[in-house]
């Protein structure tokens, strides 16, 4: 990128970025940290008897953990409804059944608290619900055009604290709450910084029961958040802003987010094979809940990126999960077609995988990143070999998966360490068709 300029008369939009910033909500990190989840809610304004609304799904539920959540809220004199009707990969649909809950339940008012409880759907739905109903109208008044009226939200409303109990979507930090589009076959974020939760609790005792294809699932996911935060453009190779509010969600990597990529690949590649096959251990799971966590701070603030791209028409046409896609396309996206933008760096990658690099050189090293993340992924036996495994895409699918990739998700590519083109993308869905055997 060139930022060459006139010097008699400088244009600031063309100047390289010199700022950068992090913007987190609060967190409480921690085994039992749900005990404080009454005082949080204090801290945020919650009224002596407020009533609030859990949003969560049923299996939750059936679990006892919906329960837990209750009781701990009402040795503080606060209650909350429970709305357990969350699907996963939510649809404008699913959000505008929670709110039409809400306003039945307390007109347009709405609830003194929310809570989001379970997996990036859940989290999600409860993001979604909260600003629609501070700021009226429906979910699609506030998709970007020309999907939705790309109207802005001016007012974040009550207070918002998110609850995972899945280690990897990172929505309990992210301004984004994504929804399919089932009409248009697209997914679309709703993003603002007024759709970002006040306060993130993650306590690891919540994760223990989480089925072993999820665990690994939602690890690669992680994964993929951390890797794709660590490999994408510096901060200042964006170019700055004239107004500072305008700056984009996904700024680029800096100094801060690349600590905590490095932290989260180690952490994520280091317990994943416990946590998949040992689910009790709550060592294990803690590590994961926290490599989810720094991994979102990365990448959520640096920008994911072709992997995350690429993602969406999959899921959107063939109803794949978030997490199982993001694993099966990593491999040929992130460490196959980006490697060629900063080989150095994926070496780094490859041996905070775990992968031993020494006597490689650099190209041969960089490669490794991918091999280990296919060992690792291998290791785990419960994920899908490609995309014609998990989903019987083959060939003739590509062709219009790259295209829809090109066309609606700008957002993403924009922030991608390699420019790519429709062919280049048909490419490495092509490869992401089988990753081994
Ligand atoms: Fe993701």
């Amino acid at each position: 990128m060139s930022f060459e300029r006139s010097v008699s008369a400088p244009d600031p939009r063309l100047q390289p970025e010199t700022v950068w910033g992090i913007q987190i909500p609060r967190i409480r990190f921690g085994r039992d940290s749900v005990e404080e989840l009454a005082g949080l809610l204090r801290d945020l304004g919650a009224d002596e008897d407020a009533h609030g609304l859990l949003v969560t799904d049923d299996t939750l539920v059936d679990l006892g953990h919906v329960g837990r959540v209750e009781s701990e809220l009402e040795r503080d004199g606060l209650s909350v409804d429970v709305y357990d009707d969350c699907e996963r990969e939510p649809s404008v649909d699913a959000a505008e059944a929670c709110i039409e809950f809400v306003r039945d339940e307390r007109g347009e008012a709405g609830y003194d608290f929310y809570l989001g409880f379970g997996g990036g759907s859940s989290l999600d739905t409860a993001k979604v619900a909260r600003v629609v109903l501070a700021n009226g109208g429906e979910p699609l008044d506030y998709v970007a055009e020309p999907t939705g009226e790309g109207e802005r939200i001016t007012d974040s409303g009550a207070p918002l604290v998110l609850l995972p109990t899945t280690a990897g979507t990172g929505s309990e930090i992210s301004p984004v709450a994504i929804l399919s589009v089932e009409d248009q076959e697209t997914k679309e974020g709703i993003s603002d910084e007024n759709v970002r939760a006040d306060a993130a609790l993650l306590d690891p005792t919540f994760t223990t029961t989480l089925p072993p294809e999820l665990t690994a699932e939602t690890a690669m996911d992680a994964l993929g958040h951390a890797i794709e935060g660590y490999t994408t453009h510096r901060f200042d190779a964006l170019l700055r802003p004239s107004d500072p509010a305008t700056r984009p969600v996904y700024a680029g990597r800096t100094p801060l987010t690349e600590m905590f990529s490095e932290k989260a690949i180690t952490l994520l590649a280091s317990n994943v094979r416990t946590a998949v096959n040992n689910g009790d251990d709550l060592e294990a799971r803690s590590a994961m809940l926290q490599g989810a966590l720094f991994g979102a701070i990365a990448g959520l603030t640096a920008g994911a990126s072709l992997a995350h791209a690429m993602a969406y028409p999959v899921g959107n046409r063939f109803h794949t999960y978030h997490g199982e896609t993001i694993a099966v396309l990593t491999p040929a996206s992130t460490l196959g077609y980006n490697v060629a933008s900063d080989p150095e760096r994926f070496v780094e990658v490859a041996e905070m995988l775990g992968a031993d690099t020494s006597g490689m050189s650099t190209r041969v090293a960089a490669e490794e990143a991918r091999a280990e993340y296919v060992r690792l992924q291998r290791d785990l036996g419960v994920l899908p070999s490609g995309l014609t495994e998990l989903a019987g895409i083959d060939e003739d699918d590509t062709e219009w998966l790259a295209e829809r990739t090109v066309e609606s998700q700008q957002r993403l590519l924009r922030v991608n360490p390699r420019p790519v083109t429709k062919e280049t993308v048909k490419a490495t869905f092509d490869e992401a068709l089988s990753n081994w055997g």
